[in-house]
């Protein structure tokens, strides 16, 4: 074989590779831009601390006291198996259950770290979503990663951008969250 053809040979397979090396990189910044959930869901967390005697009504329970550094109940450690439902109202029919927990984690003001499965158990759906995330209070909406899922929500991953829509003291606040999962199978 002449060395020109050779010579030749090689630059094509070059160019080829750098086309196909080019092609996937531009792919890939396409695919992220477009980045769209392939599922949503928007559902409301309540949680009811129980306080010594709603006994009946409370869905979590403080497991751990804070701790006497700062002010901010700084190691107070909650675990709750709270209602999920599908508006806004506490007495709807739940859709799934919220069953984890949360603890403060902050000296200098409110903080929390919440990791929680999201249960489902209807018609609709069956299955679990795992969530967990730093629940930065003092923002507006905070997104908790959703780590993992099974049955319906088979390996799902995705964001719960995280609202706290109504507080009452201590005892009640509703969490609304906006679920979008981006890799659904
Ligand atoms: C439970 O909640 C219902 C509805 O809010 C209320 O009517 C009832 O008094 C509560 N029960 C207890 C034991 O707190
Ligand atoms: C938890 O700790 C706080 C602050 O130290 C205290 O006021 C409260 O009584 C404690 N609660 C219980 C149930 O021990
Ligand atoms: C799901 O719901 C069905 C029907 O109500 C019930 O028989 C089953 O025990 C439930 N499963 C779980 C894991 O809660």
């Amino acid at each position: 074989m002449a060395t020109g053809k050779l010579v030749n040979v090689v630059t094509l397979f070059w160019i080829l590779i750098l086309v196909l090396v080019s092609q996937s990189v531009s792919a890939r910044k396409k695919s992220l831009k477009h980045l769209e959930p392939c599922r949503r869901l928007v559902l409301y967390y309540h949680d009811l601390l129980f306080d010594g005697v709603n006994v009946a009504n409370a869905t979590s329970a403080t497991a751990v006291n804070e701790t006497k550094l700062g002010n901010f109940k700084l190691g107070k450690l909650v675990i709750f198996d709270d209602p999920v439902t599908e508006n806004s109202h506490l007495l709807s029919p739940p859709v799934a259950r919220a069953q984890g927990f949360y603890f403060y984690d902050m000296k200098t003001e409110y903080n929390a770290w919440f990791a929680y499965t999201l249960v489902f158990n209807s018609t609709e759906n069956k299955g679990t979503l795992n969530i967990m995330g730093a629940d930065l209070m003092a923002a507006d909406t905070r997104d908790f990663s959703v780590v993992g899922g099974t049955g319906d929500f088979f390996m799902s991953r995705g964001i719960a951008t995280i609202t706290t829509e109504d507080a009452q003291g201590i005892k009640y606040f509703r969490l609304k969250m906006d679920i979008k999962l981006y890799e659904c199978y």
